[in-house]
């Protein structure tokens, strides 16, 4: 028997998002249902929508979610029916090349279900990320459910299922930003003001903030930035070098992803320092380098996927510094907004009105 449920699908290339029926099959062996309670917007599910992340339409969209166990499948013991979860797009196999390795977080193998969320008529829908969380009910594998408090805010602490663990990460796990470091981050969204934060956590000392919106810019100070450039008006590159004694920052994280913005952050950081990519370019984009700046300059070109986050380790840790007031989750929530506002919500995005939109269900 499965369960009929709404949920948010982008049909084609571009489409609106519009709400439609979705059919979830009883979990099989390994797999867990979930009733989703909050579901942040992403960018990423906005790339879906364009057709920028693959063309497997149509999508059932949402990822960052917080939600509770509705039922599990033969053999599942990492979670349990009423269990609060964060669900999270890397549940790790334990076997890969990363996981024999002793690193996990870098899993080559990770689990989404076997079975296939569809439409009334049967069309198989792609789940975002493998999750698919507009949607009252969807289907993941077990390992995807990470358990969490009772207590905390569920639209504050869902947002680390992606993009706040995304740009907490890019700083603490994938930068190594250590005290005392100069950081500058490009792009401040969702992801690049949880960079900030995360820089912030790990005891930088000087954290710049670089985006193309002066809204973005003050609310990036709200959020641990000590100084603000405006791109648009400003050279980043010399703008980033002025703040930092002439010389760049440590650490500079790229939370937009394009040619450009990876241009400013190789440019941007010192000699020896690393860029860590955590913004995700579109299958057309091509960069080009003097090959000879590449190992001129030292140090590291890092990507980021997901902040290199393990959520067993890194979810709880996360809500315990918002607990103790070190992370200010709440303030990532810029609106609370219902399954049919998806669409709106992907313009206040384009807009840069909101840092993020958190669907209630
Ligand atoms: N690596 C990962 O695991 C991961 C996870 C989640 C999201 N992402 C990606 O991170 C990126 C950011 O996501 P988000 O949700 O924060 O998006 P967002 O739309 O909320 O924020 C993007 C920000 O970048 C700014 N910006 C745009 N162009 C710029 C430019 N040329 N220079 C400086 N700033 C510029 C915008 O003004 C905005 O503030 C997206 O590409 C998204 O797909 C990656
Ligand atoms: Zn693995
Ligand atoms: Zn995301």
């Amino acid at each position: 028997m499965a369960y009929r449920v709404q949920g948010v699908v982008v049909r084609e290339k571009d489409a609106p998002a519009t709400i439609e029926t979705i059919v979830v099959p009883d979990p099989g062996p390994g797999e867990a249902v979930v009733d989703i309670i909050t579901s942040g917007v992403c960018h990423t599910d906005l790339h879906y929508k364009q057709g920028g992340i693959t063309d497997e339409f149509p999508f059932l969209l949402g990822h960052e979610a917080t939600g509770r166990v509705a039922a599990v499948g033969e053999g599942v013991t990492e979670v349990a029916v009423g269990d609060r979860v964060i669900l999270n797009w890397r549940a790790v196999c334990g076997q890969c090349r990363a996981c024999a390795k002793g690193q996990p977080q870098y899993c080559f193998a990770t689990h989404n279900a076997t079975q296939k969320m569809t439409l009334e008529d049967g069309t198989e829908l792609s789940a975002a990320l493998g999750i698919g969380a507009f949607v009252e009910k969807t289907l993941v594998a077990a390992g995807q459910c990470t358990k969490i408090d009772e207590e905390s805010d569920a639209a504050a602490v869902g947002l680390l299922g992606c993009g706040v663990m995304a740009g907490i990460g890019a700083a603490i796990n994938t930068g190594e930003v250590r005290r005392g470091e100069s950081v500058a981050v490009i792009g401040c969204g969702g992801v690049g003001t949880a960079a900030i934060a995360g820089a912030q956590l790990a005891g930088a000392t000087t954290i710049i903030a670089v985006d193309i919106d002066d809204a973005k810019l003050e609310q990036a100070k709200r959020f641990g930035a000590t100084h603000a450039v405006n791109s648009r008006s400003e050279d980043a590159v010399e703008a980033i070098r002025a703040l930092t004694g002439g010389f760049g920052a440590d650490v500079v994280i790229d939370a937009v992803g394009r040619p450009e913005t990876y241009r400013q952050a190789f440019y941007a950081r010192d000699l020896a320092g690393r860029v860590v990519l955590v913004g995700v370019p579109t299958p057309e984009m091509q960069l080009e380098l003097p090959l000879l700046d590449v190992f001129g300059r030292g140090g590291s070109l890092k990507s980021s996927w997901y902040g290199d986050c393990l959520p067993s380790r890194d979810f709880s840790m996360l809500i315990d510094q918002y607990k103790l007031g070190r992370l200010d989750l709440d303030g990532f929530v810029t609106e609370r907004i219902g399954l049919g506002d998806v669409e709106a919500a992907f313009d206040r995005m384009s807009e840069g009105t909101v840092l993020r939109s958190v669907v209630e269900l």
